[in-house]
């Protein structure tokens, strides 16, 4: 998804703007541009491809002083990824220059009715109908021309802009599209989509609203709604990353590093919310009363990509623990069907970013349709946790390969404390059990950290039989079918790689049909309650042939007389085999795709953060 970095302050500002962009590299992009001021005149670089082409051609520009600008990092909705549909983008004039992400959905008929006033587009973008549409209004107050423009727009955005003739005042404005401001101790502002970008700079952010304007000075920044123009005080949150969790660490790629952070992730996911004496969990930013969980009689899990499968393990655990019917929903399918929800109804969206559009408008629906919101979220301060009655935060720190690793761990380490605390509040889960399940869990950690090492080396050398493979199909059962379908999701998405996720008692229903001596089929087999299941149904892919990978228990001899391609994982308790599992299926997927020279951080068509629709 685009990026946004804008600066006002007294440092020079195209370095931060890079600097920034750069920290936003992970949203996916595939063009980018800058404009500052600078001499009396607006200067504008944009360019197709990467941040280095962009750099290339504004060298010499670092070392001249300029003190206001934007950057932008295009991921192409309306018109191709060219030059001249980059970003910044301008008016008439040439002198008001603006930014963009979102979708503005009625740019046609506004388009149309600015060409008859005469107004020139130079791009096929929704973005420029914007700056045309300011342009319009523009006598000599800014700030009004903006309001005016923003009664007429329909669609989501986020948007920074400035005004040659006002060249010390940055204007930003959000609805439906993520923006935070920051501000540091010489008094500079800032603007970005996403908090890594001002990192750098500082760890104080200020999140704007939906329908909020802000108008950015040095040394002041003030923030208006954006219709009523009424003022709307707002704090600095302090962030408590820091810029070197945002870097690579001597790891060759970010998501290696994040798949050897999985042990601390979950470590501080659970830290302080579990006792180990008693089993108990607190969950501090909940919000929801003993009286609501008791009062609910069903729960909707909502959510999209890995985070979905995130709630496809939390549907087995919580209809087992908490004796509760979960439905499971994508997010892009819920908010378009037609739910029976009540206020007896909880929702929870599962959510590393926060931000997520599918995501975000379900939990709104599910909130006008009477239900109470919880959201399991990794972005403090992100858009759902702001609209959701509760939080449970995952602590994994910034994620910034886009194929999820840590985060997923992570959000099963949540739901399975979620699990506990609503047993426990619901009177559904015996002591005994309770004080089992939290010695699961809180042991997990330390299991993946001995692990990582050694099974990384195995699996690079078990992949080269595999990295030139067209297909591959991953199956498991009950709790790890999930985990199939997350290890087809990671492998598809960073090595182009064709691949299915299945219930491996689903085979025989129509995929065993593709099953030759040249399908590769990762089958998840812990010795668990469904063990002899998986195993029957792995027997019946040998018999016709196809090239077995299993993923089993340390000891279990049986696995072979199946196939010699075995990755071997300790024992643990059975509910915490998906959080295990998970692992190898990352790293067999990171090690082919780096053999098949993938860009694993920043996959083909892929954004982190997908903030439209
Ligand atoms: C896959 C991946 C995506 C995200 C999905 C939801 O590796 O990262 O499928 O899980 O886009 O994103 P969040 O969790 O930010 O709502």
């Amino acid at each position: 998804m685009c990026g946004i970095v804008g600066y006002v302050g007294s440092r020079r500002v195209v370095p931060v703007i890079l600097e920034g962009l750069r920290k936003l590299e992970y949203r996916g992009y595939d063009s980018a541009g800058i404009v500052y001021y600078q001499d009396s005149k607006l200067i504008k670089y944009r360019c197709e491809g990467k941040l280095s082409a962009l750099e290339a051609l504004i060298d010499d520009a670092i070392i001249a002083p300029s003190h206001i600008g934007l950057g932008h990092t295009r991921w192409a909705t309306h018109g191709a990824p060219t030059t001249e549909n980059a970003h910044p983008h301008t008016d008439c004039t040439g002198e008001l220059v603006l930014v963009h992400n979102g979708i503005i959905e009625n740019y046609h008929s506004l388009r149309l009715e600015l060409q008859a006033k005469g107004h020139v587009f130079k791009s096929q973008t929704d973005t420029e109908v914007l700056v045309h549409l300011i342009e319009d209004y523009l006598e000599n107050d800014l700030v009004a021309a903006v309001q005016q423009a923003l009664t007429r727009v329909e669609g989501s955005y986020a948007f920074g802009l400035f005004w040659a003739q006002m060249p010390d005042t940055l204007i930003a404005v959000r609805k439906h599209s993520p923006l935070v401001l920051g501000v540091d101790e010489s008094g500079a502002g800032y603007i970005a989509s996403d908090i890594p970008a001002l990192l750098p700079y500082t760890n104080q952010v200020i999140f704007l609203e939906d329908g909020e304007m802000a108008v950015i000075k040095e040394n002041d920044m003030q923030v208006f709604d954006s219709v009523s123009g009424n003022r709307v005080q707002k704090e600095a949150t302090t962030i408590t990353w820091n810029a070197a969790m945002a870097e690579k660490a001597g790891y060759k790629h970010f998501m290696l590093k994040e798949i050897f952070e999985q042990p601390m992730a979950i470590r501080n996911t659970i830290s302080g919310r579990i006792n180990p004496e008693t089993g108990e969990v607190t969950l501090a930013e909940i919000n929801l009363s003993d009286e609501d969980f008791c009062n609910i009689d069903r729960i909707f899990l909502v959510a999209c990509g890995t985070s979905w499968h995130t709630a496809l393990v939390a549907k087995y655990w919580i209809e087992k623990y908490a004796k509760i019917p979960v439905d499971v929903d994508i997010a892009s399918e819920f908010r378009y069907r037609n739910l029976l929800i009540n206020d007896r109804v909880l929702t929870i969206s599962i959510s590393q970013s926060g931000e997520t559009a599918d995501t975000l408008a379900g939990i709104r629906l599910a909130k006008q349709l009477g239900s109470k919101v919880i959201t399991i979220c990794n972005v403090v301060g992100s858009t759902m946790t702001r609209e959701a009655d509760g939080t449970v935060y995952t602590h994994a720190g910034p994620e910034i390969g886009v194929a999820s690793t840590k985060a997923f761990t992570s959000q099963l380490a949540a739901f399975f404390l979620f699990t506990i605390f609503l047993g426990e509040k619901r009177g559904t889960l015996e002591t005994e059990k309770k004080l089992e399940l939290a010695a699961a869990l809180i042991d997990i950690a330390r299991v993946i950290e001995e692990l990582l090492p050694v099974l990384q080396e195995q699996i690079a050398q078990l992949i080269e039989g595999y990295y030139d493979c067209s297909d591959f199909l991953f199956v498991g059962r009950g709790v790890n079918f999930p985990i199939a379908l997350e290890g087809a999701l990671k492998l598809k998405e960073i090595s182009y790689i064709h691949a299915e996720g299945y219930a491996a008692g689903e085979l025989k229903h129509g995929p065993i049909a593709l099953i030759d001596n040249k399908m590769p089929v990762l089958a998840i087999a812990p010795q668990d309650d469904l063990y002899q299941k998986t195993i029957s149904n792995v027997e019946e892919i040998k018999a016709r042939q196809g090239r077995i990978i299993l993923i089993g228990t340390e000891g279990d001899k049986h696995l072979n007389t199946i196939t010699d391609a075995i990755i071997y994982l300790p024992k643990v308790h059975d509910e915490m085999n998906p959080i295990l599992y998970t692992i190898p299926a990352q790293l067999l997927s990171y090690e082919i795709a780096t053999m098949r020279g993938c860009d694993v951080d920043q996959p083909r068509n892929l954004a982190k953060s997908v903030t439209v629709e």
